[in-house]
């Protein structure tokens, strides 16, 4: 069976999971803060209203209001797929609007969901659960047990789902893995600092049915166009190029050698 996948909405990042994210797939989006997962979400939902698809956003730790201007920072045009009733904010953070949640649990979260696709009616829906670990940050252990639950209820309807969650060392150690070891794939943002500048890098960790990269590569995040790949960790210069001084060292040396020879 041919496997009809869904653009992310950036190009290059398609290009490494074989042209998308397989129809239908729950897809665990990691990382530390800062790093690029809300971004990321933004463009598969952004993506998606450009298709013709259908989107719902459930925000839990930023507001509607902050996720509609950030996408339009990105050029996105969330505020007219709202008003054309494209797309749905759940805004389980401040309650602000037409859709909220009235407690963080799981069985409010999928009914909600479900509510919000029915009201928008027929089409191709893509989900953004931002973020999923909300859902379990008094109870860890549960972890696995809830993300299992939305990820069954959910692949009823059909829906393509992309769930952040917060990696953390610390409960991944105590609790075992949350959302990571029943999800499709693993989308994995990482952070750090080099020369005095932070970094970001995105490796796809596990994609079911699909040939995927294996590197890990450095991503920018720009105004006006949103999240871009930057290149291959391990071919950016900056990572393998010595320090002018050195460089300097070699070259003198060498030319001291050669006119040594007779
Ligand atoms: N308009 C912009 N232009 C350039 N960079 C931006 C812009 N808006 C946000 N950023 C960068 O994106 C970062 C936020 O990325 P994002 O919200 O996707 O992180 P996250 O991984 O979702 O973090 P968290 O886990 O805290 O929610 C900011 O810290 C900033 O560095
Ligand atoms: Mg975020």
């Amino acid at each position: 069976m041919v496997v009809r996948r869904l653009s992310t909405g950036i190009r290059e990042f398609d290009g490494i999971i074989e042209g998308g994210i397989p129809q239908g797939f729950f897809v665990a989006v990691t990382g530390e803060p800062g790093t690029g997962k809300t971004i990321f979400c933004l463009h598969f939902i952004d993506e998606g209203l450009k298709r013709g698809d259908l989107g719902i956003y459930v925000t839990t730790e930023e507001s509607m209001g902050s996720i509609v201007n950030q996408a339009s920072q990105f050029g996105m045009k969330f505020k007219d797929g709202l008003e054309k009733g494209r797309v749905i904010i759940v805004d389980a953070f401040m309650g602000s609007g037409e859709w909220s949640l009235r407690d963080l649990t799981v069985n409010n979260l999928v009914d909600t969901i479900i509510e919000a696709k029915r009201k928008m009616g027929y089409g191709n829906a893509r989900i953004v659960i931002d973020s999923l670990s909300a859902f379990w940050l008094d109870k860890p252990a549960m972890a696995r047990r809830y993300s299992y639950y939305v990820k069954r209820v959910l692949s009823k309807w059909g829906f393509t789902v992309v769930a952040t969650s917060q990696y953390a060392i610390t409960t991944a150690d105590a609790f075992g893995w949350g959302v990571e070891h029943i999800a499709d794939g693993i989308i994995r943002f990482r952070r750090i600092v080099r020369g005095g500048k932070l970094r970001r890098y995105i490796i796809v960790e596990k994609m079911r049915q699909t040939s995927h990269s294996l590197i890990m590569y450095e991503i920018g995040i720009v105004d006006g166009r949103g999240l871009v790949i930057l290149g291959p960790a391990w071919q950016r210069r900056e990572d393998y190029a010595l320090p002018k001084e050195a460089r300097d060292r070699i070259m003198n040396s060498r030319s001291r050698v050669e006119g040594e020879i007779p």
